[in-house]
């Protein structure tokens, strides 16, 4: 479904994706790990078209969209929940995902919302809440749910536990593996590996803008180098 072959970003000078490939099939959750700065954002980024790559190419569903602009590529399917979860904060959760929903035709948009209210329960409580009122767990969720308004093929989903009590870390884990199991592929960007791997079928391990492996995720979390540098076990 998605696939990235040899992409290289940077940062003006600042090369910071050195080749990176991985691949995404329909109905996957696949985790990216890595330590902080290895490049996990910026690949987030350059596939959603904020930092087109220099080199190398990005495949949806078989057509092309290496260096198409943010707009075509969300159009495309492809949806970014940012980790920095710049929702407004002065406006309610419902208006927040009506602003998500705004790819979609205006007639299907109430639908929309109805439906993300089913898959993401815990936030019809506090649908009428400003943004601003809520706690970061609850703004995590929610960040979440404004990624999946506009019903796409595949989320991005960068770093959901940032921040969070390990309690409010589980609850997005969940909700995230949750989503998956809807049908949306998800691929999944965490400092956390084995909140990660838990929830995804594979996995890649990137370091310095490098793909230093990857496997099932069982794998992963089995093999003893993987779990001295990751998992701290
Ligand atoms: N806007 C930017 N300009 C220049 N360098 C950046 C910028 N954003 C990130 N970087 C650098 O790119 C590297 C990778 O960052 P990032 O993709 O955010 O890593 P991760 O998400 O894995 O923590 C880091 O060395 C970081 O300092
Ligand atoms: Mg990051």
């Amino acid at each position: 479904m998605l696939e990235v072959d040899a992409v290289y970003a940077a940062y003006g000078t600042a090369r910071i994706l050195h080749g990176v490939s991985i691949t995404v099939n329909v109905g996957e959750i696949v985790a990216v790990i890595g330590s902080n700065g290895a490049g996990k954002t910026t690949l987030m980024r350059s596939i959603s078209g904020l930092l087109p790559p220099t080199n190398g190419s990005i495949k949806f569903e078989g057509k092309d969209i290496t260096r198409r602009r943010c707009s075509d590529i969300a159009r495309a399917g492809i949806s970014l929940v940012p980790e920095d979860r710049d929702l407004f904060v002065g406006m309610t959760v419902h208006d927040n995902l009506l602003v998500g929903a705004t790819l979609l035709p205006k007639r299907e948009r109430a639908v929309r919302i109805a439906e993300l209210y089913d898959l993401f329960p815990t936030i019809v409580e506090w649908r009428s809440r400003t943004v601003g009122s809520l706690s970061g767990g609850q703004r995590a969720m929610v960040n979440l749910a404004v990624g999946a308004a506009a019903k796409p093929k595949m989320l991005l989903v960068d770093e959901p536990s940032a921040g969070l009590s390990p309690q409010a870390a589980e609850a997005m884990f969940d909700l995230v593996q949750q989503f998956g199991q809807s049908g949306t592929a998800i691929l999944l960007v965490e400092q956390d590996a084995y909140a990660a791997l838990r929830i995804a079928q594979r996995g890649y391990i990137l370091e310095q803008g490098r793909v230093q492996g990857g496997g099932p995720s069982s794998e992963l979390l089995n093999s003893e180098s993987i779990r001295k540098a990751y998992l701290g076990l």
